[in-house]
């Protein structure tokens, strides 16, 4: 399995662009499902997460043809004949139950694996059980999968009971072919999710409200494909604003939409961060001093539970103690004692809280990557750490950053893969 080496204390200066973003690409690729013809889809990217869900719909039989070096696909769907989605990709990666919504709409009929992905908790899908029998399907639970059927979706009023992008993402799709309307309460309101509805929307569908807590669909007879182009990951750009202030570094990130990333830029400002930012852009300024904050992380607006695992990393260089809560996964707090190992000061209060004292200096240590987003939080301490790094089970990374290695090389940053 591939490392990353990493040998720290350069300073970093140019121009990082950003990729599309991963929890958009993931479920425009599951809206090819609900249309008729095939799907262009510009500014793709290329990370491993996207990989597996193109492998996933490869085997129910849609036809894809990729330009990875200009980021653009097609797929259409039209060919697909298997209801039963692939058991150990299915495994491999959360996000292949947004499927379930289109399947279940154009079948009536749905195979889903229990889905896998990061280890950041328990991850049930509770929520998305409770939607579907809500449009009228029936679900069988067995001990490895589900299996959902419906004789027709039927438009449903439902309250989420808890806040879920995915389970949002998922009913939206499921209800946009259904008979009548449908009401979402209480749900989630990430960018990614306006930019989902004004995809289907373009194709035909009828959905308003997506980017509010509350999404009204009325169901249409049938969607025609339409080119789409990738919004920009707003996680991809937090993580290189905090690089960039962590090592002290002038960078430009761009081709990002900073109105994405409201709360954590100004959290970041509130520490000290010094930035400039413009309409697609933010460039990190060198000389900032960190002061300590408390965060919580919260569903969109609030401080993305995404950009918490570097945050923390960056409250280990601030002056004074940080109360880090993270408030949506329970197992997400949990790559902390790899951070102490190379340096850190910090304390676990209980699984969702961690006191973070700072500043303190970092030391190359040989650590694991747990989870995606840790995992490039440990990229980043190796980056200001001194001496060598060594990052094992980097595909981990690789499932949400495509070829990081080479773009931070770019950069100035002394890292190879082996
Ligand atoms: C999505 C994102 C992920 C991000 C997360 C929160 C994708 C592919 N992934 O994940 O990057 O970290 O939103 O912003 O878009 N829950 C239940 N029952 C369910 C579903 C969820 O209890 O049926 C709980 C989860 O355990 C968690 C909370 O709801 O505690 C929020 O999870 P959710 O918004 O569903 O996360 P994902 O959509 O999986």
């Amino acid at each position: 399995m591939e490392q990353y080496i990493i040998k720290g204390g350069r300073e970093l200066s140019g121009e990082i662009k950003v990729k599309g973003a991963k929890n958009h690409a993931l479920k425009v690729l599951a809206t090819s499902v609900l249309v008729n013809g095939e799907t262009k889809i510009s500014n793709m990217p290329q990370i491993g997460d996207i990989k597996r869900m193109l492998l996933i719909l490869e085997k129910l039989g849609a036809g894809i043809h990729e330009k990875p070096e200009r980021n653009e696909l097609k797929i259409s769907t039209d060919g697909i004949d298997k209801i039963e989605i692939d058991k150990k990709l299915g495994n491999s990666l959360r996000a292949s139950i947004i499927l379930t919504g289109p399947m279940l709409s154009r079948f009536n009929e749905v195979i889903l694996p229990h889905p896998g992905g990061c280890m950041i908790g328990k991850r049930p899908i509770d929520l998305f059980i409770k939607g579907f029998k809500a449009l009228g399907a029936e679900v069988k639970e067995y001990k490895n999968s589900y299996h959902f059927k419906a004789k027709k979706l039927c438009g449903c009023y439902y309250i989420f009971p808890k806040i879920s992008v995915t389970g949002t993402e998922t009913l939206m799709m499921a209800a946009v072919l259904a008979q009548g309307k449908t009401i979402l309460k209480n749900a989630a309101q990430e960018p990614e999710i306006s930019a989902l509805a004004e995809h289907l929307n373009n194709c035909g569908a009828k959905i308003k409200g997506a980017g509010t807590s509350v999404i009204i669909i009325d169901g249409v007879k049938k969607l025609n494909a339409k080119n789409t182009t990738i919004i920009p990951d707003r996680i991809e750009a937090g993580t290189f604003v905090v690089m960039g202030l962590l090592t002290n570094s002038k960078i430009k990130i761009s081709d990002c939409d900073p109105s994405h990333l409201e709360n954590f830029l100004l959290m970041i400002k509130n520490v000290g961060g010094k930035l400039e930012i413009g309409k697609n852009f933010i460039k990190t300024l060198p000389n900032s001093k960190f002061t300590n904050t408390d965060i919580i992380t919260h569903e969109y607006p609030g401080f993305p539970t995404d950009l918490q695992a570097p945050f923390t990393l960056l409250m280990t260089q601030a002056k004074g103690a940080s109360l880090i809560h993270e408030s949506i996964f329970e197992g997400r707090l949990f790559f902390i004692d790899k951070l102490n190992q190379m340096g850190a000061n910090i304390i676990m209060c209980d699984p969702h809280r961690v006191i973070v004292n700072g500043p303190t200096k970092f030391f190359g240590k040989n650590v694991d990557s747990p989870d995606l987003r840790a995992g490039m939080t440990l990229l980043l301490a190796g980056l200001i750490a001194e001496e060598t790094t060594t990052i094992g089970n980097v595909c981990q990374i690789e499932r949400g950053y495509e070829n990081i290695v080479k773009r931070l090389k770019k950069l100035g940053a002394e890292i190879y893969a082996k």
